[in-house]
């Protein structure tokens, strides 16, 4: 979720390194720092906040560096500040170290580390890899970190230097991007093509457990089991703005497809296979607490309400407790009931939404343990909570929220199963659970891979588009899917369009219903299937168009509706990780369609920090 850059050549690296690190801001990081080659020491320059600040720190001085690396970053382990930006570096300070992605077993590594005398100076888990590698260091660089990369557990995309070898840059990558750009006499390390384009369009897209050796004579590129690689060089043909957005035509697609990627973040490292459960150490002061408790409330904005309504269904399901959810705004400014040990949990993207804030300041007032569900780390709400559990999605650009909420489900559906185990649930039952959330990143792909192929929604969306109403129905865990692909509809495409409880059509939805009004029920399998049926047919016997979303093998309801959507089948209580997506596609089609500006609608900001 980071951004890398690298370059060893015969130019000065700082100006090729910072170009670099400024065509990744876009994606809004909140630290940055380089480590180069200076009159034969290791320098390392880091700043907290934008790249603009670093600049400044460095704009008075001439550097000679004619190789180094650099990174922009996105907090996951420790809030952004300079102690914690990258590079890191090992005890001896000899390695320094830029690091893309989350190393799951980084807490068993730093106290095996610390056995061994290693001191560290930072939260984060980068720095364990710099001190594993200098643990393994016995003469052959290389070798050490190949040993080291062995220990690790998770996604890393890698750039190092050493002080014992001054010409060469190391590169290592597990799921996470990078790619080594080919100039004359010159190359180059990038986490993004749009870092390098500039400089070179010939590139090597390293392969899982690869490690680079840059010179300014070639490269050499092995496995981690010591195997000779015969790279292909290939050319980049995208233009600028397309590969800042990964080849999507926009953020928002682009982080719909990221989907399958941030959801695996989400519970990366927190799947305790033996127990049943999840792990979610940053709540772990309030285990007790949690346990006992008899009341959770959770407030939020947006999007991020509709992902508390799931979590209310599914607390209540999994692990039996009273939950009720709130909008932040209302939340903050009645009198709401709290008694001292409440816990209150607040969902937020940002970390910065100020209703939220304000709710979650009046919760800790009156006596309530305030936890938090937020994606920036160290944001303002992450930082006021009394613990939380951070959702790992990774920036996201396009105001109109999509993998954060996918995120922020899977996060809760992480909260109910720990909690549904502490409590009545048995651990078959949680291992079941465990299992159909592994699975669900690879359905979610295959949701994406099908649009991508047979372009069913886009096809919906080009018949739809001039509509001015839509309704989206459905219940249960569907209900709050509903409320989230109308409120994506209206955000980026200013169509009108609610979403309902299926059951209350007929309090008052039902008079809109005609030709003009599309109805987008959710009807995927699940114990109250056949009343979403039954809704249906009301809609389709007073001329209403259906579109619905369907369990794959569902062949009957073709013949009910005018076009049906499929997803894989899963739990129930999963579903609303599948269905919301194709919602997210169906919005930005029609939106495109009507040529809005998709990933900065009108009046909209991504982070409201007034009320
Ligand atoms: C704004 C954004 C929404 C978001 C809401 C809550 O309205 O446009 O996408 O859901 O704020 O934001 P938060 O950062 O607290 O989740």
């Amino acid at each position: 979720m980071c951004g890398i850059v690298g370059y060893i050549g015969d130019r000065p690296a700082v100006p090729i390194l910072m170009e670099g690190l400024e065509m990744l801001e876009y994606r809004g990081y909140d630290s940055a720092g380089l480590a180069i080659w200076e009159n034969n020491k290791l320098l390392c320059i880091k700043q907290r906040g934008k790249i603009a600040r670093l600049k400044e720190l460095i704009a008075h001085t001439e550097y000679s560096a004619t190789s180094g690396i650099a990174h922009t970053r996105w907090a996951t382990h420790g809030e952004p500040s300079e102690l914690n930006a990258h590079p890191q570096m090992d005890g001896s300070k000899k390695i320094a170290l830029v690091h893309n992605g989350i190393i799951e077993n980084y807490y068993t590594l730093k106290k095996y580390l610390e056995k061994k005398g290693h001191r560290f100076e930072t939260e984060t888990d980068t720095e364990i890899i710099a001190h594993l590698i200098e643990e393994a260091y016995d003469g052959d660089f290389l070798e050490a970190v190949r040993v080291a990369l062995l220990e690790l557990e998770g996604t890393y995309g890698l750039g190092i230097l050493f002080e014992g070898e001054p010409g060469k840059v190391y590169a290592a990558r597990h799921g996470s991007p990078l790619l080594i750009g080919k100039g004359e006499g010159e190359y180059f390390l990038a986490s993004d093509a749009a870092a390098i384009i500039r400089h070179t369009n010939q590139v090597i897209y390293l392969k899982e457990k690869e490690i680079a050796c840059l010179s300014r004579d070639g490269y050499d590129i092995t496995t981690l089991d010591r195997k000779t690689v015969v790279p292909m060089v290939e050319k980049l043909s995208w233009d600028l703005h397309k590969i800042e957005k990964g080849g999507h035509d926009h953020f928002m697609l682009k982080e719909i497809y990221e989907q399958p990627i941030t959801l695996q973040n989400a519970f990366r490292g927190r799947l305790d296979e033996p127990a049943g459960s999840s792990r979610l150490n940053g709540l772990k002061p309030y285990f007790s607490l949690l346990r006992e408790s008899n009341r959770i409330i959770i407030t939020a904005c947006g999007t991020s309400f509709h992902a508390s309504l799931i979590g209310e269904y599914l607390i209540e399901e999994l692990a039996d407790i009273p939950v009720e959810v709130e909008y932040a705004s209302e939340f903050r400014y009645r009198n709401p009931v709290i008694n001292p040990g409440n816990i209150v949990f607040v969902i937020s993207q940002s970390g910065e939404t100020a209703d939220t804030l304000a709710a979650l300041r009046e919760a800790q007032r009156k006596g309530a343990v305030g936890l938090g569900i937020c994606n920036v780390v160290g944001s303002s709400i992450a930082r006021e909570t009394d613990a939380g559990v951070y959702i790992h999605a990774g920036p996201e650009i396009g105001v109109a929220s999509t993998k954060a909420f996918t995120s922020q489900v899977m996060t809760l559906n992480l909260i109910a199963l720990m909690l549904g185990r502490m409590k009545g649930m048995g651990v078959d039952r949680g291992t079941q659970i465990l299992k159909e959330i592994q699975m669900i990143p690879v359905k979610v792909a295959n949701i994406l891979e099908n649009e991508k192929n047979n372009l069913i929604i886009k096809n919906i969306a080009d018949q739809y588009y001039q509509w001015n109403n839509f309704l989206y129905l459905g219940r249960s865990y569907n209900y709050p899917v509903a409320l989230e692909g109308a409120l994506k509809l209206k955000e980026i495409s200013y169509i009108h369009a609610e979403g309902y409880p299926a059951a209350e059509m007929k309090h008052g939805p039902i008079a809109l219903i005609d030709e003009n009004m599309p109805v987008i029920f959710l009807a995927t399998d699940d114990p109250i299937y056949e009343k979403i049926i039954s809704n249906i047919k009301e809609v389709k016997t007073r001329g209403g168009n259906v579109i619905a979303v369907a369990t794959e093998g569902n062949n009957f309801i073709r013949e009910l509706v005018d076009h049906v959507i499929y997803i894989p089948p899963t739990e129930p209580f999963l579903v609303p990780l599948l269905s919301v997506i194709p919602l997210q596609l169906l919005a930005y089609h029609i939106a495109v369609n009507r040529g809005c500006d998709i990933d900065q609608p009108r009046n909209l900001a991504k982070s409201v920090t007034v009320e």
